[in-house]
């Protein structure tokens, strides 16, 4: 079954779940020795899980919610022996419903998948109200970022009503939802007993392109062990790896961040940069022509050669391009520069900028407030050392390269580049060879939540020590 694509079923989130899926995963819950006294269901939908719960767990009290009043009616006539209401989760009042439930519970189900920035984008507000919520499961620690999971919150809800009470959570969620959802739990030592993520595949069951499974979290009196264990799908007897918390660091595979330990470092020992950020790229990023550059809005111009540098963007690094014809054009030499002076130093630029001036001022980044006009970020002199070491990160794709300078010019980059400014050509083969050889790649792949947007960042690059991988390998 597929959510479509219609305004209320993404606000909803609503991808209701095919019978012999919930069918699959009570039996699996069954199995692994989950026995609920009562089955919850706070977003039930059609029913599919508690219909499923009822054939699974006989002897369970069933409840049910679901803002939806036409699924309720028809979770109803699929089974009547559960106690429906149709309700706003947000709305709800859960402690009170809850309080008298015989325990184990066992929250059960498919939370909707829809994130804030989803929800903003066709005008809904089927989101928590921010000012309701506090403390680590609430809203305001997860509004830190400006986009989040519904179904993050809801988790999070979950684990709070299982605090001193008997039970476990089971619910099909992104696997990057598992992730911050016990991350987060984790961290302040919230009272899990075991976590386990069974991927499903959500392109057949959901027609969705997503990394998603059904996590299962056992509470207990306090918190164990910090892993989440990964299961291939729902026959899998063992788990494929384990993702967790090792002394406060979110790690995806446990066991290979162990055995690579001596590489970690929490000092930063190898500055690892982003390349430079303009966020106006119809005006800052050109390609060479016969006569001079064209920009990106098509227009032929001349500028200053020294505040041109040859450009490689994340694409290019991916896919092995190294002589584009694209440059970037390069106003200041280091952060908050003052650019006024390039008036004198370099005015066919300046001429060129101030014309599209109001491009420039017109960028949303508030980072570009109160600064010198036609300000970038990330340039500095570890941009233009000649020689470099660079990866993309946005491609699933861990391969370093050693970049030279293009045509005598050193080349800079966009910044969804990562890169280390070397200061020899010998150095920046002799790194790179480093960081594409076995021993870095299996702990850097350790750390790497290869569903993030953004795998690969500055930071995680900077945890591994270069010194220590140089002087034991
Ligand atoms: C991903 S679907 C899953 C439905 C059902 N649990 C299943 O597994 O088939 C999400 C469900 O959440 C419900 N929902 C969305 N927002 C809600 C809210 N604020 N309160 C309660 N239910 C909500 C939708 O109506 C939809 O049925």
């Amino acid at each position: 079954m597929t959510a479509g694509g219609d305004t209320q079923t993404i606000a909803y989130g609503d991808f209701q779940t095919p019978d012999d899926l919930a069918r699959a995963a009570t039996a699996l819950l069954r199995q692994i020795g989950i026995a609920p006294a009562t089955v919850i269901e706070p977003s039930c939908g059609k029913g599919a899980f508690l219909a499923a719960a009822a054939g699974t767990f006989r002897t369970a009290r069933l409840l049910g919610a679901d803002i939806n009043a036409g699924y309720i009616d028809i979770a109803r006539g699929r089974v009547p022996q559960a106690e429906l209401r149709v309700a706003d989760f947000f709305e709800m009042p859960w402690a009170e419903a809850l309080g008298s439930l015989p325990q184990p519970w066992l929250i059960l189900g498919n939370p909707p998948w829809v994130t804030v920035s989803g929800l903003g984008a066709i005008g809904s507000a089927n989101a928590p109200a921010r000012q309701n919520a506090e403390g680590w499961r609430g809203i305001d620690a997860i509004t830190g970022r400006s986009n989040f999971d519904i179904s993050e919150w809801m988790l999070r809800e979950y684990l709070g009503w299982l605090d001193g009470q008997r039970g476990a959570i089971a619910v099909l969620c992104k696997t990057m939802v598992a992730r911050k959802v016990l991350t987060a739990a984790w961290k302040i030592g919230a009272p899990i007993a075991r976590a386990r993520l069974y991927r499903i595949d959500a392109a057949a069951h959901f027609d969705a392109a997503v990394d998603a499974g059904l996590l299962v979290i056992e509470a207990a009196g306090r918190a164990d062990a910090t892993v989440c264990e990964v299961f291939d799908d729902f026959a899998a007897e063992r788990p494929r790896s384990a993702f967790g918390l090792v002394d406060g660091l979110a790690v995806a595979d446990v066991a290979a961040f162990m055995r690579n330990r001596e590489l970690f470092t929490a000092d930063i020992e190898d500055r690892w940069r982003s390349g430079i950020k303009h966020d106006c790229s119809a005006v800052m990023e050109l390609r060479r022509s016969k006569d001079g550059f064209v920009n990106g809005l098509g227009e032929q111009i001349a500028l200053e050669p020294k505040l041109v540098f040859p450009l490689l963007k994340s694409a290019d690094l991916a896919n092995g391009r190294f002589d584009t014809g694209r440059v970037m054009l390069v106003p200041q030499m280091t952060v908050c520069e003052d650019t006024a002076q390039l008036a004198q130093t370099a005015p066919v630029t300046w001429e060129y900028l101030t014309r599209h001036a109001p491009r420039m001022a017109a960028r949303k980044s508030s980072i570009y407030r109160d600064k010198p006009a036609f300000s970038i970020f990330g340039v500095g002199s570890y941009s233009f050392t000649p020689w470099k070491v660079a990866i993309s990160g946005l491609y699933k794709r861990l391969t370093f390269t050693a970049i030279g300078p293009i045509e005598g010019r050193p080349v800079v980059f966009d910044d969804t580049v990562s890169f280390l400014a070397c200061a020899s050509e010998d150095e920046a083969r002799h790194i790179a060879d480093l960081l594409n050889a076995p021993r870095a790649q299996e702990f850097l792949n350790a750390m790497i939540f290869w569903t993030d947007k953004r795998p690969i960042t500055t930071g995680l690059l900077r945890r591994l020590s270069l010194k220590t991988l140089r002087t034991t390998t």
